[in-house]
């Protein structure tokens, strides 16, 4: 298992190459969020479904006053983009670099937020009950590892506040050996997060904190997009994705329980009373 100090320093490097980015480069609000997801060209497009679903979880409720912490921020344009709506943001993550860009990208965006640079495990900076809602986007597999990080998360937020969870969902055996296989030919470091991918047992985890944990399950045959990935912008890979799309679709509907195989979830929860 690799230690926190070498969590940072993967992603400490990761982050730091963005910094240089012109503030047009970093700037970011609903409209870049969205033209990104469309632009194929973009990271984002592949992961546009499971983004699109993330966007419409997060605004069923007003935004605009209320506490959010992005945890696990990375480059943090969730938060960035919450905070363009109104939002009182905060950025949270081990990596101080991450925190550097997100407040670099911040003031390149207009807005105003915090940076918290510390160990999810230990949030000695956030009183409790600080949050009405917690976001976190492929950043809750890295951070349940480190015990504690579960209790600090759960008493930050206060009774009824929001988590709102975007990740990669590990119920299918089959995709989750291909996912360590594709990790493994890449050289992918372990820091990189598909040792410990969520599933019913990890959320079984939150139980304990958190009421109405639901699931919506997203992309069955389309996680064969993975498979595509840099080709987005030829116009076969985007028909070959659509198509793979559209099959999910009624299939999902019409069988239930293959929602459990499909790769990606957005997961919302209420934190139940003390
Ligand atoms: C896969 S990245 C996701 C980043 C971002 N949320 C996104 O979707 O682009 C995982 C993030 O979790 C952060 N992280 C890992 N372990 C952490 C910990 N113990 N405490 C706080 N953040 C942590 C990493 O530094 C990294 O930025």
């Amino acid at each position: 298992m690799i230690t926190a100090a070498e969590e940072r320093a993967f992603y400490d490097q990761q982050y730091a190459q963005f910094l240089a980015l012109p503030d047009h480069a970093l700037r970011t609000n609903r409209q870049i969020l969205e033209r990104n997801l469309d632009d194929p060209s973009q990271p984002f497009y592949e992961r546009r479904v499971l983004y699109r679903a993330t966007i419409r979880a997060l605004e069923s409720e007003p935004l605009r006053g209320q506490k959010i912490l992005d945890y696990g921020c990375g480059p943090a344009d969730f938060g960035l983009w919450m905070a363009t709506e109104g939002a009182d943001v905060t950025l949270l993550d081990l990596s101080p670099m991450a925190i550097e860009l997100g407040l670099k990208r911040a003031e390149a965006s207009g807005v105003t937020v915090r940076g918290v640079a510390a160990d999810a495990a230990h949030l000695d900076n956030f009183a409790d009950a600080e949050f009405d809602l917690v976001f976190a986007c492929a950043a809750l597999h890295h951070t349940l590892k480190y015990p504690g990080a579960l209790n600090e998360l759960a008493r930050i937020m206060r009774p009824g506040a929001r988590l709102v969870l975007c990740e990669t969902w590990g119920g299918n055996p089959l995709l989750n050996v291909a996912r360590k296989l594709r990790a493994a030919l890449a050289r992918e470091q372990e820091e990189q997060g598909e040792d410990i991918i969520l599933d019913r047992k990890q959320l079984a985890a939150l139980q304990p904190f958190f009421e109405n944990i639901h699931v919506e399950h997203y992309n069955l045959l389309a996680m064969s997009k993975r498979l595509l990935r840099g080709r987005f912008t030829a116009s076969w890979s985007r028909a070959a994705l659509h198509a793979l799309e559209a099959v999910d679709r009624p299939l999902l509907a019409a069988v239930p329980l293959l929602k459990n195989w499909c790769g990606e979830a957005v997961i919302t929860a209420r934190r139940g009373p003390r």
